[in-house]
């Protein structure tokens, strides 16, 4: 099969690769954020058009409030330190989530940058930040109802393009690859709807040891995967059939 189009990554096991050292949690962000810039780097020698990077969820708000501060802090140094290489990269920085929500000086420098790297044609990096996919789904339906309110939206006619439409993930493909980290079977509130058909590797190792050779280890296992979107054939197999094949 192809390299997949959408890797999407749930980062995982900063707190217990710091533990295990005994070093604070944020010792184990901060090294989870080296592997961050490496994977950018793996995914732009490995032709992935789009990466999707799970940073923080709605729910880690809960975390200890010394934990959620030098997250945001770390995320405010990315932010600044990481500009040049993404000019640099021509990498299109999106994100997805409530960022609003986030503090003001983050959510601000966010959108600059954005704004910066939208004309860019290179990687389209998307972080996941203050998101969860049920808060996603609401914040759809909310816009759907004012839609048809204002008479742009006919409810009879809703299929799931008008409701994929109005996710935060409008822009991008669903996500042929998510990998998950550190062993966990789950996704955690992690594109829900999106992931539907996509092909979902976990590695057991933590994120901060996480490097180019477990990404490329996890695009070939992808790559052996038949996917099969509900038929009994392989895609392949279906474009041989087609008439004008
Ligand atoms: C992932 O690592 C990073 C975030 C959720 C921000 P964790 O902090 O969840 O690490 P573990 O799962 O506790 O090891
Ligand atoms: C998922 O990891 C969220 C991110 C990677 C940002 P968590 O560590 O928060 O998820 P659970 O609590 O193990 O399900
Ligand atoms: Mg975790």
């Amino acid at each position: 099969m192809e390299i997949p189009k959408h890797v999407a990554v749930i980062m995982d096991g900063n707190g217990r690769w710091a533990t295990e050292r005994k070093l604070s949690r944020i010792e184990g962000h901060k090294e989870g954020i080296k592997t961050v810039k490496k994977i950018i780097q793996a995914a732009i020698k490995n032709n992935i058009q789009y990466l999707t990077l799970y940073a923080f969820s709605s729910e880690n708000w809960n975390r200890p409030e010394d934990e959620v501060i030098g997250l945001m802090q770390l995320l405010n140094s990315f932010l600044k330190f990481e500009e040049k290489t993404l000019l640099k990269n021509k990498v299109r920085l999106k994100t997805i989530g409530r960022i609003y929500e986030l503090p003001k000086n983050t959510y601000q420098a966010i959108e600059s940058l954005k704004s910066k790297t939208e004309q860019f044609d290179g990687l389209t990096l998307t972080v996941a930040l203050n998101y969860s996919s049920q808060n996603e789904i609401v914040d759809a339906v909310k816009a759907m109802i004012d839609q048809s309110q204002k008479g742009t939206l006919d409810i009879e006619n809703i299929s799931y393009k008008e409701i994929a439409q109005n996710l935060d993930t409008k822009d991008l493909p669903d996500p042929d690859l998510i990998i998950r980290t550190s062993g966990e079977y789950r996704l955690s509130n992690f594109l829900l709807l999106q992931s539907a058909y996509s092909e979902i590797y976990i590695s057991t190792i933590y994120w901060p040891d996480f490097n180019q050779s477990h990404f490329e280890k996890a695009i070939s296992h992808y790559r052996k995967r038949e996917r099969r979107f509900g038929t009994i054939m392989n895609k392949s197999t279906l474009k041989n059939l087609e008439p004008n094949s």
